[in-house]
């Protein structure tokens, strides 16, 4: 009976904390984390404070989440992650798997570069079989982080991150922050860009065609496809997923912004 009793008090103190040892995801999805957070994402007021550019090969820079207010605001929990493309990649992961025209539905695969000096702020790289099991393709082991215990940080909160050697273009950088326990408010970071002083990624030689920058670059290349196109009927083919692709990002990004407005009326 006592054995039976305290089995159940500490299987209530490890619930109180949704996720003492870091977040159990390798990509940031909306809806999975509310669920894992029993509460819908609010908003902690937090933005994005970011260099302008990267050097691929280049030195480390800093990444700093930060009150838009300049407070200092605590909080237990992060997962963070940089993908190649302008588009924040929980606009992706809201979108399941395999939908067709919305290219990286369901997330980007490839996180790139490396989080420096995790063990020194309470982070950790993300288990290597979690984002397997995700389909994500980590550059480096520490491409993906979390928090490895309750962080007791506050903002401004600054990660460093070294760039990949290859050039992946302009980066977005993804962030959700959870304030503590279950219950409590956590928030998608809004995403900003880096971009590259070496420019935009460079095109796959094999096939022109293929997007360089996944997110954006699709419907411009599936355009840039049909002009090309010679024949009449291919080229409307062509011309015409250029514009369901264009239709299908506009849709995603409208309902994310629709999301968004209605979180922030909530909030008011
Ligand atoms: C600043 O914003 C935080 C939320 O990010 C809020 O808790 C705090 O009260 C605000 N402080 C001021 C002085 O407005
Ligand atoms: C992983 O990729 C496989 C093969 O493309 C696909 O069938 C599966 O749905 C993907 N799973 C996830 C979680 O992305």
């Amino acid at each position: 009976m006592q054995l039976i009793q305290s089995i159940s008090v500490l299987a209530l103190a490890a619930a109180t904390y949704a996720f003492p040892n870091g977040a159990p995801r390798c990509k940031i999805t909306e809806s999975i984390i509310a669920a894992g957070h029993k509460i819908q994402q609010g908003s902690l007021g937090l933005v994005m404070q970011l260099p302008a550019t990267y050097t691929p090969g280049g030195a480390a820079i800093p990444i700093t989440v930060a009150a838009a207010n300049g407070s200092a605001v605590s909080f237990a929990g992060v997962l963070a992650y940089m993908t190649p493309g302008t588009v924040m990649d929980s606009s992706f992961t809201a979108v399941p798997i395999g939908t067709v025209n919305v290219p990286n539905a369901g997330g980007i695969k490839q996180h790139v570069g490396t989080f420096q000096n995790l063990g020194a702020q309470n982070l950790r790289a993300q288990t290597a079989a979690v984002c397997t099991a995700q389909n994500v393709t980590n550059d480096n082991a520490a491409s993906t982080i979390t928090h490895s215990q309750p962080l007791t940080a506050k903002t401004p909160f600054t990660i460093m991150w070294t760039p990949p050697t290859n050039n992946a273009g302009p980066v977005t950088v993804n962030m959700v922050i959870s304030s503590g326990s279950s219950r409590t408010p956590w928030q998608i970071v809004p995403s900003g860009q880096i971009q590259s002083t070496a420019g935009a990624a460079p095109a796959t030689p094999a096939n022109p065609a293929t997007p360089a920058s996944p997110a954006t670059s699709a419907a411009p290349a599936a355009t840039a496809a049909a002009k090309k196109n010679g024949k009449k009927t291919k080229k409307n083919k062509a011309a015409n997923a250029a514009k369901a692709a264009t239709g299908a990002a506009a849709k995603v990004l409208n309902a994310v912004k629709a999301a968004a407005a209605k979180k922030a009326k909530k909030a008011n």
